[in-house]
């Protein structure tokens, strides 16, 4: 059986296939702004322009035909409306075309999906870190409960941020990642967490001041050991209370070496594991969307329109 799936809920364009449940092609593009954030717009057209291109070079990579696939899947949401307007018509004139199965796939549980799926852990508790989203998760009673969330914006979005102010382009993940290593310096940061929560916009504002007067590098080091702990410490809490062995990393974010350090410290000190997920499946790609469709695939779904604001705690968990 294969399954296609579609990811396309912010900057990136991606197409996954699976032939029973193993990856066989992953293929994305991601929009890199010259300068500022995202414009929805501006996604959507560069979705537009590279799906034909995108289908192409999955379905060539798995050496099958279109009319092979039996299921397509697609990110219904969270994301922005213009871009995941895009994912939505691929899909359905797919289906319409060929015949295959729609399958609307939550985008943040399709990150937990994949990162359980190349881990091995069947029951970790879940810092899920990208762009827009910082989530702590754990599975109970068919759901992905929220057990901690962020306050106002996700970690990627205020490293980003703060990356643009020192003069980087987008993503700035990577690079700050890279100059943090060579930080030596540690200044103190707001560390801010409300019971599980997190919150981000008081370090983004006093950070913002500190730009140019303190060194990059040990702006860089003290961000990410800042944050990183407050998230650490929030999962460590989650593991504690829902008495889970284990830990997984997921959401663009969990590319950064540092802070899955970090959790392997936690972990080992409480007698617990963290699995790294491939680097692969860390940021937005379509194989994630492609594995949870596969999932899902028995089960009817009775809305399959754009979920601008979809949750994770609102979907119910038919395959565990
Ligand atoms: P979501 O809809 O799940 O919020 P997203 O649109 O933010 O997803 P992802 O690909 O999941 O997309 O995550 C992108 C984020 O990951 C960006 O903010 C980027 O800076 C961050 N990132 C990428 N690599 C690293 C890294 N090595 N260290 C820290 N952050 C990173
Ligand atoms: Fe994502």
């Amino acid at each position: 059986m294969y399954v296609l799936g579609i990811e396309s809920t912010a900057h990136t364009f991606g197409v996954g296939i699976v032939k029973d449940g193993e990856v066989i092609a992953n293929e994305r593009d991601t929009l890199k702004p010259a300068q500022g954030g995202i414009i929805p717009r501006e996604a959507a057209a560069h979705h537009y322009r590279l799906a034909p291109m995108l289908l192409k070079a999955a379905i060539d990579k798995a050496g099958i035909k279109m009319k092979d696939i039996d299921v397509v899947g697609f990110s219904q949401g969270p994301g922005l409306i213009p871009a995941l307007k895009v994912g939505y018509q691929v899909a359905h004139l797919i289906s319409e075309k060929y015949g295959a199965k729609v399958v609307g796939v939550n985008h943040c549980i399709a990150h937990l999906e994949i990162a359980r799926k190349y881990t091995g852990l069947e029951d970790p508790v879940m810092l899920y870190v990208s762009g827009g989203n910082t989530q702590v998760i754990t599975y109970q009673g068919g759901r992905y409960l929220v057990f901690g969330e962020t306050q106002d914006i996700g970690v990627g979005n205020l490293i980003d941020k703060i990356g643009r102010k020192m003069g980087m382009p987008f993503p700035a993940g990577p690079k700050i990642e890279n100059m943090a290593r060579s930080g030596r310096k540690y200044i103190k940061l707001p560390y801010s967490i409300k019971g599980m929560d997190v919150s981000f916009t008081g370090m983004e504002t006093f950070v913002s001041r500190i730009i140019g007067r303190e060194k990059s590098e040990d702006v860089s080091f003290s961000l990410q050991e800042t944050i990183f702990a407050m998230l650490i410490e929030a999962s460590e809490r989650a593991m504690a209370y829902c008495r889970k062995d284990s830990l997984v990393i997921t959401g663009g974010v969990a590319a950064n070496s540092r802070l899955n350090d970090m959790g392997e410290v936690m972990c080992r000190e409480r007698g617990a594991v963290s699995k790294r997920i491939p680097l692969e499946y860390a940021g937005d790609n379509g194989a994630m969307i492609a594995y949870t469709a596969y999932l899902m695939k028995d089960y009817r779904q009775r809305d399959l329109t754009i979920k601008p604001r979809y949750r994770t705690d609102t979907v119910e968990i038919k395959y565990r």
